[in-house]
């Protein structure tokens, strides 16, 4: 049963700002068991959403959610430290002791290795007499991932109900042990159960794009190689690793970043309209689109793709190198561009320029689509050739919204003109502001909505496509990351890599 939403006025502290009111169905009940529940994640995001959604009353009455992990918690030391995770955390702030009291209700906790029996047991017990559906996210380091699997498989953890296995980032290092845990996951739960989370698809702005894309009879014609110059995704952050450094130093910024959240952000970009808005539709459509992605060989890995590193900035900021965790002869990359060619009839000859980076000069991420010039105008040429350019920016954070510039007439007596923007921001036009990521997403999981995960056939595409760049920086094959400026845009090679094109990157 759909439990009353909270009013605004009930649910947040009286300090908190407002929240919008549940748009979405509510949720059918759920045993939700989250594995890795006293790590990071969870804090940050999963208890806060689960909590937001509750809030709004999204969450069925009966719907648990446990928590499994090593620390050494009782019940009531994982409701404290969590209420002090949704205070810390949560996008509509504190809630109120009333808010809270019910959200608590539904939390419990097993302390337990992820390895051994005992704990599968002691969840079983737990579960015994509560919703039939499980929900089973793993929030896990990732060498859990299948074991968890399988012991949730082989403990008869899943009922006659649903049995969904939500799985985080990153799903395999590189394609082979990618291939590998598909392998393990394969036999326990089914595709269509299986829920791979990227955040970047549960951001109300990226999924905008489907919007903007497919609602507007304007944009459509024109999105293909005949009217579009370049298409440049930027995700910047202006924080370094931090206390991430052990993490951050396996992995680098082609696969924290790039593998999933960039390339799924130009499958958007890049996709054939599909038929309906169906799961199987759109990641049809993706998996196309990324599937024609050009090929790297050694000379395009050499000349298409920059990898850098910060360095030491001002006031004394630690370089890359000097991070917590961060051993001395780490060749990591906290920086990567690209250039990607789309070998299709709608892309051929318009590049994709790729980019991410830590430490960079701020944290935005955005989609930027130039247009070619006018074919011929009648007006004398502007000073700055390229502002002569339709751009097409999509934000999708901070600030979410789309802005078109064109050109306009100067006023005045001569026919000057100069560029000017139309401008839509989410603020403006909606003031409740978009949900946070993985509120949707857990919402769709407990929903059974695969659109916004990613398909297996998508991360293996992903994987092989960046599988011989990995190869080639692990056999020193190609330039060593290029240490950079922290506050700048990324190594020098970064800028040059578009403007050996006669173009610049757009965002900055
Ligand atoms: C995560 C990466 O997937 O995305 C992090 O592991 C990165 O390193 C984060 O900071 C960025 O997400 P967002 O939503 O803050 O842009």
């Amino acid at each position: 049963m759909r439990p009353e939403p909270f009013s605004v006025a009930e649910a947040m502290h009286p300090a908190a700002p407002a929240c919008a009111p549940g748009e979405h169905p509510a949720a059918p009940p759920a045993a939700i068991v989250i594995f890795g529940a006293s790590g990071d994640l969870t804090r940050r995001k999963l208890i806060p959403s689960l909590c937001a959604l509750d809030c709004l009353g999204l969450l069925d009455d009966s719907t648990s959610i446990t928590g499994l992990a090593r620390s050494d918690w009782s019940d009531d030391d994982f409701r404290r430290e969590m209420r002090e995770a949704v205070s810390e955390h949560s996008r509509l702030g504190p809630v109120s002791d009333s808010a809270w009291d019910r959200f608590a209700a539904r939390l419990g906790y097993v302390s337990a290795d992820f390895d051994g029996v005992r704990g599968y047991r002691e969840l079983a017990q737990r579960l015994a007499g509560g919703s039939a559906n499980r929900l089973f996210y793993l929030a896990t380091a990732p060498r859990f991932f299948a074991g968890v699997a399988e012991r949730i498989r082989s403990s008869g953890l899943c009922s006659d109900g649903f049995a969904r296995l939500v799985v985080e980032k990153p799903f395999g290092h590189d394609l082979a042990s990618a291939r590998d845990l598909h392998a393990r996951l394969e036999p326990v739960f089914p595709e269509e159960d299986i829920f791979r989370i990227d955040h970047y698809l549960g951001k109300e702005a990226v999924q905008n794009l489907f919007a903007v894309r497919f609602a507007n009879a304007i944009f459509e014609p024109l999105w293909n190689r005949h009217f579009i110059d370049n298409v440049q995704i930027t995700v910047a952050e202006d924080l370094g690793v931090g206390s991430r450094g052990g993490y951050y130093d396996d992995s680098g910024a082609l696969r924290d970043v790039l593998q999933n959240h960039l390339l799924q952000v130009l499958a958007l970009v890049a996709m054939e309209p599909p038929t309906t808005f169906a799961a199987r539709e759109i990641r049809d459509e993706k998996v196309k689109a990324l599937r024609a992605i050009a090929p790297f060989d050694d000379d395009s890995i050499r000349s298409d793709v920059v990898r850098g590193r910060y360095g030491t900035g001002e006031g004394g900021a630690p370089a890359y190198l000097s991070e917590e965790g961060v051993p001395p002869e780490s060749q990591t990359e906290t920086f990567v561009a690209m250039k990607l060619a789309i070998d299709n009839w709608r892309w051929e000859g318009t590049p994709f320029y790729l980019r991410t980076g830590k430490r960079l000069a701020r944290r935005m991420t955005e989609i930027v689509v130039r247009f070619r010039p006018a074919p011929r105008t009648p007006f004398a040429p502007s000073e700055d050739p390229l502002s002569d350019h339709n751009l097409l920016r999509l934000r999708i954070q901070p600030d979410e919204g789309v802005s078109l510039r064109m050109l306009s007439k100067v006023p005045g007596a001569s026919m000057n003109l100069a560029p000017v923007t139309m401008d839509f921001a989410y603020e403006g036009s909606f003031p409740t502001g978009p949900p946070g990521a993985y509120e949707r997403l857990l919402l769709d999981s407990l929903h059974g909505d695969a659109t916004l995960f990613t398909r297996w056939d998508e991360v293996e595409t992903a994987w092989a496509l960046l599988d011989p760049v990995l190869d080639a920086w692990a056999t020193g094959d190609a330039p060593a990351p290029a240490d950079y400026l922290p506050g700048s845009w990324g190594p020098e090679a970064a800028a040059m890599l578009v403007t050996r094109d006669e173009r610049q990157w757009l965002t900055g």
